[in-house]
């Protein structure tokens, strides 16, 4: 743990930072606020805030013209004031313009607009400001909850903090790109930015990528969490930085909710019934346009930050059981699942039996000393902290209920630190639906069969182990039925019941084939087969993209996979893999999701943990090939080729 926060956050510049050179008359910093007051299929309002800013001892005539485009770069609306702006001072700007057959933004097709204002004085343009924003109407709902557009949409969300595993805190844009990407392909349609402002440029990608963003503000207000946090610089700072990043986000068509603190200490302190109440006001004078929350562990009449119900949406994190009842329990008020699971998994590992619930740590005031002597945590979806749900139990409620909006599952990716339930040596979390390599646990597929419509079949673990072991095998999957074969003896054809999520079989070892066959109607539309692997013999190599950008920042994600001579994932292999690389790029990081190695994330080696790592490799700036060696001592050596253009 860090001594000035709860995970870790990173430190020094970790964020772009511009200086921005203009005009002594110009548009100011956030100058513009765009909102879309009326909003139909025939044609749309939006109004224009534009503040000026005049730095001269002299009244400025000014043009202020405004065009806006839309994604193909056309005008399709207009605006043009004549003004005068006083000696050093800031003149508001206020328009509308009206645009026909506005294409909506939506999670399928977000599309992005853009308003370009130009300040003139005597015909000369002194500034240009872009401003990308998006046209589309929401609501909250009591009874059923979002909708977007008019339709009504379960929020399928995740919460992640920004670190970008190997890369550490600092951004990077392909970074943050590859884990929306992972995350949409899910079918994950919301990030929760947890639990401080983003970089903008992850807002910028949402807005691009069709995400529902919970942007947040605050960890803490004045009580602290730990020693030497935000808390200390709270009187001083907290109403300009409240207002800065609300000003900074605020014409992002992909945020939807602001929240205002997560798991706020004042919620059990009588300080928190006012403070709730000024936040909110305050933030109220930013934006009138989204509804305001606050995450709460749980929300209740014996909470101060709910108890003056100022709030627009109901955040509750965790307590799964109690979401029945919202709507008895909080009449008239809307409900939004703010932080939901805690479920815990390491990539790849596998405890018996898989039908038993376990909550790990068993308190969270308590030292957890039971576990794994290799501090790892078995991937079905069965262990979870207490004070959270596994996955499964959480998204059946949400899924069942109309009235709950939907949630945000903590946390989409394994992040660098809070490594509950262990401590030492274990260094990143287990909560992650995907592991901090960037490797989906298998509870991915639990989400990819709800919440797409791609048909899935996945069927784990994997299948070397020892003789007369009982082996529970499960299956997630979005077809009518699965059928189970091990060395071609049927094992049952299963359905899921009820509620099910998942089927299971519980079969006796025997080393050779399962295969797994997924029928809808009597038809076989998937199938998967899972082998006895046998000793390393080979290293694959997968590169997310074998053509990057030569702009010194770009990206490729290249996975290793240890494999025996057939081809089949070594499951538990953790050979040493050495990287070389010639060209025009070098290793940006090494991984392989394991939250207890303390091998270092920048050099050119790395174990394979349960059967995999990851090197990531950048763009050194220039045109050209990247050539990718990979060894392994005993192993076939393997390379890949990457062009930067
Ligand atoms: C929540 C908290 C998160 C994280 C999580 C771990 O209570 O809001 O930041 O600590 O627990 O389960």
């Amino acid at each position: 743990m860090q001594p000035n926060s709860r995970w870790y956050s990173g430190s020094g510049i970790y964020r772009n930072v511009w200086l921005v050179k203009t005009n002594k008359v110009h548009i100011d910093h956030w100058g513009t606020f765009i909102t879309t007051p009326e909003v139909s299929e025939e044609s749309a309002k939006i109004s224009v805030q534009t503040k000026i800013r005049n730095v001269t001892d002299r009244d400025q005539n000014v043009t202020l013209k405004t065009y806006i485009l839309n994604k193909s770069g056309k005008k399709v609306a207009s605006d043009i004031t004549d003004t005068i702006i006083g000696p050093n001072s800031t003149l508001p700007v206020e328009k509308s313009m009206r645009l026909f057959y506005p294409e909506l933004w939506s999670i399928e097709n977000p599309v992005v607009y853009t308003a370009t204002s130009q300040v003139e004085v005597k015909n000369k343009m002194i500034d240009e400001y872009l401003t990308n924003f998006g046209i589309r109407y929401f609501k909250f709902d009591v009874e059923r909850g979002f909708f977007l557009n008019g339709e009504q949409i379960k929020i399928k969300g995740v919460c992640n903090h920004h670190d970008l595993g190997c890369l550490g805190a600092a951004i990077n844009v392909r970074a943050m790109e590859r884990q929306l990407e992972i995350l949409k392909e899910m079918g994950c349609n919301a990030i929760r930015t947890a639990h401080n402002p983003p970089a903008p440029e992850l807002l910028d990608l949402c807005d691009k990528m069709g995400f529902i963003v919970m942007d947040e503000a605050f960890d803490m207000w004045k009580l602290k969490k730990t020693e030497y946090d935000y808390s200390r610089f709270w009187d001083e700072w907290h109403k300009r930085d409240l207002l800065d990043f609300m000003k900074r986000d605020r014409n992002h068509p992909s945020i939807f909710i602001w929240s205002i603190g997560n798991e706020i200490m004042e919620q059990w302190d009588t300080s928190g019934i006012q403070m709730v109440q000024d936040l909110y006001r305050l933030a109220r004078t930013a934006d009138s346009t989204r509804p305001i929350t606050t995450a709460n562990n749980p929300p209740g009449p014996f909470n101060n930050l709910t108890k003056p119900m100022v709030v627009d949406l109901i955040g509750y994190n965790y307590h799964h059981n109690e979401y029945k009842d919202f709507l008895h329990k909080f009449p008239g008020e809307k409900f939004i699942g703010a932080e939901t699971a805690s479920a815990l998994a390491t990539r790849g590992h596998y405890s018996m039996p898989s039908d038993s619930i376990k909550r790990w740590p068993y308190r969270w005031d308590i030292p957890f000393t039971d576990g794994e002597p290799d501090n790892t945590v078995s991937a079905y979806d069965h262990i979870s902290a207490p004070w959270g749900s596994t996955q499964e139990e959480v998204w059946k409620i949400i899924k069942k209920y109309d009235f709950l909006s939907g949630m945000y599952i903590w946390t989409g990716f394994d992040y660098l630190g809070e490594p509950t339930p262990y401590g030492w040596p274990s260094r990143s979390s287990y909560f992650g639906i995907i592991d901090l390599a960037g490797f989906p646990k298998d509870t991915y597929y639990l989400y990819k069969s709800e919440w797409t419509d791609e048909p899935v079949l996945h069927v784990f673990p994997h299948w070397n182990w020892n003789a007369g072991d009982t082996i529970d095998v499960w299956a997630y999957f979005n077809c009518d039925e699965v059928e189970l074969f091990l060395n071609d003896e049927s094992q049952g054809t299963k359905r899921k019941e009820g509620d099910d999520l998942h089927v299971f079989w519980r079969l006796a070892f025997k080393p050779g084939t399962l295969k797994a066959i997924g029928r809808t109607n009597g038809k076989t539309v998937l199938e998967q087969t899972i082998k006895t692997a046998g000793e390393p013999a080979k290293l694959l190599l997968t590169a997310d993209r074998k053509s990057i950008r030569a702009d010194g920042r770009d990206l490729s994600f290249v996975t290793v996979d240890i494999v025996d001579a057939e081809g089949n994932l070594v499951s538990r292999a953790d050979n040493l893999v050495h990287f070389d690389i010639e060209g025009s790029g070098f290793i940006a990081g090494v991984d392989n999701g394991s939250q207890t190695s303390h091998e270092s994330f920048k050099t050119n080696y790395r174990k394979a943990f349960n059967g995999k790592c990851l090197v990531v490799i950048q763009s050194s700036g220039k045109p050209g090939k990247i050539l990718l060696k990979v060894k392994s001592e005993g192993l076939e050596d393997a390379a890949v080729t990457i062009h930067a253009r």
